[in-house]
């Protein structure tokens, strides 16, 4: 039996950083495990264009301790009118590495995110010129739609056909739920890539519904059946290259989960990678998880792999109640939990 695993230095391509003081409590977590990671554009106001990502990452870059030599990939929160030209400017200088789909009110401030892809077409289209990645929270937000099944509707009503239109478009359907996901990221041209987070490998809609209501295990896309975890256990252990690591760890204060309307976000940073080994090594496919975490992600964005390596062992890891994000009381995931895997460094 294996009982320790060294990789090379993994990437978080999707995660909550937020900003201020809870910045800079949650980020060195991110920062200790992985050497980069795409740095969601929601806050409040979103980060909508170039500039405001360049500030915004040089105050993530003033949260972490200089030694985590961590890199935030910048992304540009899409709104009805966003400029094709301040979007390909930022992605020529490095500002911005991808661009993110929020349909609008899909979820945590996405108030001014995109009411329809027709409005967003010109960027999409400039972006696909240029080789610029679409990340896509791939929900419907109309009323009338089950929020079970919101992500299903997405891929039938504009996903694919967005992807048949602009079969160039680098698209990331992000954080996926779903075996109808699944089904649509496998059936699709190697343009078209996933990411799933540790929360949704791990727990099922009962988890969160049974036996009382469980605030810390409520996200967008919220978790589905049992069959649709299973489905993706399989897809990230299969070894396709299609699938990567994406935590959407989003931290929210205690008190803003445990609430009458509860926030939806999982902070799942501070034991990401330890999570994810776990189920890889639950599933008895440890020899796929250096690609999913390290290797799959920055080929898919064309940006090299990274130098380093780290290393994890098998071990019990009790994962605390409660985190002091620097004044913000924050619940991990897997609070109170035991996890099999250590991350060493
Ligand atoms: O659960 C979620 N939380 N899903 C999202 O899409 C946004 C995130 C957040 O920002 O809190
Ligand atoms: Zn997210």
């Amino acid at each position: 039996m294996t009982d320790t695993l060294t990789i090379r230095r993994p990437d978080d391509w999707h995660v909550h950083l937020r900003d201020g003081d809870i910045l800079r409590g949650v980020a060195p977590y991110t920062a200790r495990q992985f050497a980069r990671a795409i740095v969601m554009p929601n806050l409040s106001p979103p980060v909508t264009d170039r500039h405001r990502a360049a500030d915004y990452r040089a105050r993530i870059m003033a949260a972490v301790p200089e030694s985590m030599a961590f890199t935030p990939l910048m992304t540009c929160y899409l709104t009805d009118d966003t400029d094709p030209a301040d979007v390909a400017e930022g992605f020529a200088n490095g500002v911005f590495t991808a661009a993110k789909l929020y349909p609008a009110n899909a979820t945590t401030n996405s108030a001014h995110g995109v009411t329809d892809v027709a409005n967003i077409m010109p960027v999409l289209e400039r972006m696909a010129e240029i080789g610029m990645v679409l990340c896509v929270h791939g929900e419907v937000t109309d009323a009338h739609v089950d929020v079970f099944d919101r992500e299903k509707e997405f891929i039938d009503r504009t996903l694919a056909l967005l992807v048949e239109r602009l079969p160039q478009l680098k698209v990331v359907f992000e954080h996926i739920t779903t075996s109808d996901a699944v089904d649509f990221v496998d059936a699709s041209g190697p343009q078209v890539a996933a990411t799933v987070t540790p929360q949704h490998l791990w727990i099922n809609r009962n988890a969160m519904l049974v036996g009382g209501i469980r605030p810390h295990a409520y996200c967008l896309p919220v978790a589905k059946r049992e069959e649709h975890r299973l489905a993706l256990r399989r897809a990230v252990t299969s070894g396709s290259a299609k699938y990567f690591l994406g935590t959407d760890s989003a931290p929210h204060d205690r008190a803003a989960k445990e609430s009458a309307c509860g926030c939806a976000g999982i902070f799942n940073a501070p034991h990401a990678l330890e999570s994810y080994a776990t189920v890889f090594d639950q599933e008895g496919a440890l020899e796929h998880f250096e690609a999913f975490a390290s290797e799959n992600g920055p080929r898919f964005y064309g940006l090299p792999l990274n130098e380093g390596t780290v290393t994890l062992e098998r071990a019990e890891v009790q994962v605390v109640d409660t985190i002091d994000a620097a004044g913000t009381p924050v619940v991990p995931f897997h609070a109170g939990e035991t996890i099999g895997w250590r991350f060493v460094g």
